[in-house]
């Protein structure tokens, strides 16, 4: 299916375009903003590219997977993006715009991303990963319901801003509820 509109309690989870270059500069070419995920920062003629790309990707019937633009009802513009990977089994990601970490959102986006897999999907299990030192990551996914399943040592490809050495991993799961 095409990437749907998802409405959560404070957000929106819509298709990206060019109108999000701002929003999404702010996070994706911050270093601070993405020293524990698989890449970037990304400057700015890599971000429209990824824009276009992202466009395009939520109009495919059977897309790899969805990249939602997450903005706030309250302030209109992008402030993240949440990642949906349909591998087997799914994965999910997140990312918020620094100045907004810690009121929730991140949990809320995880929370809209996993009903969208159990709920619309049907899929059976969704798995997330990420740095072991990323504490906001890992604290969101406790926060949302997902068990901790693995600690991988030294396998996870560092961030550049991280000097790109390998790094310690976390996995964790959840399976769709019955009934
Ligand atoms: C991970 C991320 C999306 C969390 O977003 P958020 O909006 O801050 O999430 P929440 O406000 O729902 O917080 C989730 C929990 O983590 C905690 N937390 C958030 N950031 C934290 C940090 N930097 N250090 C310690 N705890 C943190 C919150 O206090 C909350 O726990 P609590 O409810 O027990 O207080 C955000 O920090 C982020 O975008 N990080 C950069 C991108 C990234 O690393 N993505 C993950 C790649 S695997």
């Amino acid at each position: 299916m095409k990437l749907p509109q998802i409405e959560a309690e404070h957000l929106l989870l819509t298709s990206f375009s060019a109108a999000d270059f701002a929003g999404v500069k702010a996070w994706a070419g911050d270093a601070e903003n993405i020293r524990y995920m698989l890449w970037g920062p990304f400057a700015d003629e890599a971000i429209h590219a990824f824009l276009q790309v992202w466009a395009q990707n939520a109009a495919l019937e059977t897309p790899t997977g969805y990249q939602f633009n997450v903005k706030r009802k309250a302030g209109g513009g992008n402030i993240g993006c949440g990642f949906f990977e349909l591998s087997e089994p799914a994965e999910i990601g997140w990312v918020i715009q620094k100045e907004y970490w810690g009121q929730g959102l991140g949990a809320e986006l995880g929370r809209a991303l996993l009903r969208f897999g159990f709920d619309t999907l049907g899929l059976p299990k969704i798995v997330a990963h990420c740095d072991a030192e990323n504490t906001g990551s890992h604290k969101l996914m406790e926060k949302i319901g997902m068990r901790r399943t693995n600690l991988s040592l030294q396998t996870r490809q560092g961030n550049a801003a991280l000097d790109g050495a390998l790094r310690n991993e976390l996995t964790y799961e959840t399976e769709r509820q019955a009934g």
